[in-house]
């Protein structure tokens, strides 16, 4: 079965009696790697008490939209971006119906409005509230605005009468919400990708390099492998674990970067450049420490710098080049500069991002990006680097697929 490893799951609890159910729930994503954090609506707290979800969950439980103290610890906003899936189990007739309207009256259905990533529902009702002609259509509201609907299965209810409207099976809800990670887009499909800043060595303990925390490159690496690529991670010394299904090739330095990028390169499908190489290095690298100069009149010293490989200018030239994927981190003219490196550095696709913002780019889990190939530009909202990293793999699935026809 595909896992849940390092996925993040916030689980919205509705009021129907299958809310005890919701508690195992909690329990069984984590066996499988997941984080869980968990909203309530009112109706949900009269079945189970937040106390218990808390505890399973280690998480604050959310109930409240309009909550000041909630609000400032994690705003809704900030929670809708922190999911990679939102799934309401059981989901009553009520929410689904609400949730068909776009309503955003409380702060789960806030959330589902507010979220970027996917949304499943697990239904659970009556049988005959489940059959009504009402709640159909608004489950086929759903489907239709991509919302997957897991169950409801057959059997005996709570009231006491047999037909369909039994929360599905917890073990299942798990298998079908671990599925929706999986696509079949890279199926087979060799993908190579640099992530993370490389370090040029001055002397034996100094070196220069860059804020890059190679989560960018790290989630990419994720949603290949997700989308059924083979994967090969190139990267610089970061603090992340790689994904477990990735071959790593660790390296330091760019010229190592490049070595081992050149190695790979005539075995490649797909090439992703997110590193962030450095474009100097030093032109010697002293064997010993560096020491001060007190007798230096001037009070300062030089380095003399020489230019590294531009590595991914080198595969997209390269006899038998894959279909090439760069990034540019721009702090202005972001689109102009963009577009200037695709053409220059004879790129496929380009994906620009802006690393003045804070809120995003190096180092923070949050990204927003324009893509961009040929004559188009695709904005993407902002999101968290997993969930950003699956639809910049679907846009280059896409390009990947029509480039090779
Ligand atoms: O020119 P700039 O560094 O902004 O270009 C960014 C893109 O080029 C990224 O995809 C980065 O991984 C790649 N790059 C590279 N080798 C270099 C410099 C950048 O592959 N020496």
């Amino acid at each position: 079965m595909q896992t849940l490893t390092n996925k993040r799951i916030l689980l919205g609890i509705t009021g129907g009696i299958a809310a005890y159910k919701a508690a195992e729930l909690v329990r069984r994503f984590q066996d499988q790697g997941a984080e869980v954090q968990v909203v309530m609506t009112k109706g949900a707290t009269e079945f189970i008490t937040p106390l218990t979800l808390q505890a399973l969950s280690n998480h604050p439980v959310h109930l409240d939209l309009l909550n000041t103290e909630t609000e400032s610890a994690m705003g809704h906003i900030e929670l809708a971006r922190w999911a990679d899936l939102i799934i309401v189990a059981p989901a009553t007739a009520d929410f689904i119906a609400r949730m068909a309207l776009g309503r955003g009256d409380d702060l789960l259905t806030t959330l589902c409005l507010a979220a970027e990533c996917r949304i499943a529902i697990a239904p659970a009702m009556n049988q005959a509230m489940w059959a009504k002609q009402a709640t159909q259509e608004n489950c086929q509201h759903l489907l239709d605005r991509n919302i997957s609907i897991f169950g409801p299965e057959e059997g005996l209810q709570a009231c006491g009468e047999t037909g369909v409207g039994r929360l599905l099976d917890i073990d299942e809800i798990v298998i079908e919400a671990a599925s929706l990670f999986s696509s079949n887009l890279l199926t087979g499909v060799k993908v190579l990708i640099t992530a993370g800043p490389t370090r040029e060595a001055i002397d034996p303990v100094r070196y220069i390099s860059n804020h890059s925390s190679g989560k960018q490159g790290f989630a990419l690496a994720q949603a290949a492998l997700e989308a059924g690529a083979i994967v090969t991670l190139v990267s610089g010394p970061t603090n992340l674990d790689p994904p477990d299904r990735a071959t790593l090739v660790p390296i330091i330095s760019a010229t190592q970067m490049y070595d081992a990028v050149m190695a790979e390169v005539a075995d490649t499908d797909i090439f992703i450049g997110v590193a962030a190489v450095a474009d100097y290095r030093p032109a010697k690298v002293q064997t010993q420490k560096i020491k001060k100069n007190p007798a230096a009149s001037n009070k300062s010293m030089t380095l003399d710098l020489v230019e590294n490989p531009d590595i991914i200018a080198a595969v997209a030239n390269s006899e038998k080049r894959p279909f090439t994927v760069g990034f540019a981190a721009e702090t202005d003219h972001l689109i102009e500069y963009a577009r200037k490196k695709l053409e220059q550095k004879n790129l496929d696709v380009i994906v620009a991002n802006n690393v003045a913002d804070t809120a995003i780019g190096f180092n923070s889990d949050n990204n927003q990006t324009t893509v961009l190939w040929e004559n188009h530009v695709e904005e993407l909202p902002m999101m968290s680097k997993s969930n950003i990293s699956i639809r910049i793999i679907e846009l280059i699935s896409e390009r990947f697929n029509l480039a090779s026809q």
